[in-house]
C-alpha cells in the first residue's frame, strides 16, 4: 500500500493513538516518553506533508496557495509548542498544558486535512501519482523510525534521537533532510 492519503490518514491514527496512551498513563516519566515518540512521529509526518504533498497541493488544486499557507502556519505552531516541550520537567503543571494544546492543535489540523484538503486532492492527482509520493513518505518513514527496534532498543537512531541536551525537533529535521547522520 503506497498510496500517500492512506498512509498519511493512517499516521494520523497512529499519532492518535499515542495520545490516548498519554492521557491514560499517569507516571509523569511515562508521560514525558511518550510526549516524545509523539513529538519524533508529528515532525516526521510534517515533513512527509511538506515534501511529499504540499507542492502538489499548491500545482494542483484551485486555492492552492493559499491552503499550503495556512497547513504549514499549523505545522509551525505545533512545532513552536513542541519546542516549548522540548526537555521540560513532565512534573510541571506547564508540561500538561502545553501537551493539551498540541494535541487539540493536532486533532483539529487532521480533521480539516482529511475532511478538507485530502478529498480535494484525491480528485486532482491520478492513482499512479498518489502512489509515486507514497514512495516518498515511505522513505522518509525508514530514516526516523517512531519506536525504538523490539530487538535493539539502544541502538540508533532511536536512542540518538532522545540524547539528552538536544532539540528533539531539530533532531529529527535534520535526520530527514539528510544532516546529521553520523
Ligand atoms: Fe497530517
Amino acid at each position: 500500500m503506497t498510496d500517500v492519503i492512506e498512509l498519511l490518514e493512517h499516521d494520523h491514527r497512529e499519532v492518535e493513538q499515542m495520545f490516548t496512551e498519554y492521557e491514560q498513563a499517569t507516571d509523569p516519566q511515562e508521560r514525558r516518553t511518550i510526549a516524545d515518540k509523539i513529538i519524533i512521529e508529528l515532525v516526521r509526518h510534517s515533513e512527509a506533508e511538506e515534501q511529499a504533498v504540499y507542492p502538489m497541493i499548491r500545482n494542483q488544486i484551485e486555492n492552492g496557495d493559499t491552503i499550503v499557507e495556512h497547513e504549514i502556519d499549523e505545522h509551525s505552531q505545533a512545532e513552536r509548542l513542541m519546542k516549548e516541550l522540548d526537555g521540560m520537567d513532565p512534573n510541571l503543571p506547564e508540561f500538561g498544558v502545553l501537551m493539551q494544546q498540541l494535541m487539540t492543535a493536532i486533532r483539529e489540523h487532521v480533521e480539516e486535512e482529511e475532511n478538507v484538503v485530502f478529498p480535494q486532492f484525491r480528485q486532482t492527482v491520478s492513482p499512479e501519482e498518489l502512489d509515486k509520493l507514497g514512495k516518498t513518505v515511505e522513505a522518509l518513514k525508514k530514516i526516523v523510525p517512531t519506536h525504538p527496534h523490539p530487538k535493539a532498543p539502544d541502538h540508533p537512531p532511536f536512542n540518538a534521537l532522545l540524547a539528552p541536551g538536544t532539540a528533539l525537533v531539530d533532531r529529527v529535521r535534520d535526520m530527514l533532510s539528510g544532516r546529521g547522520q553520523q
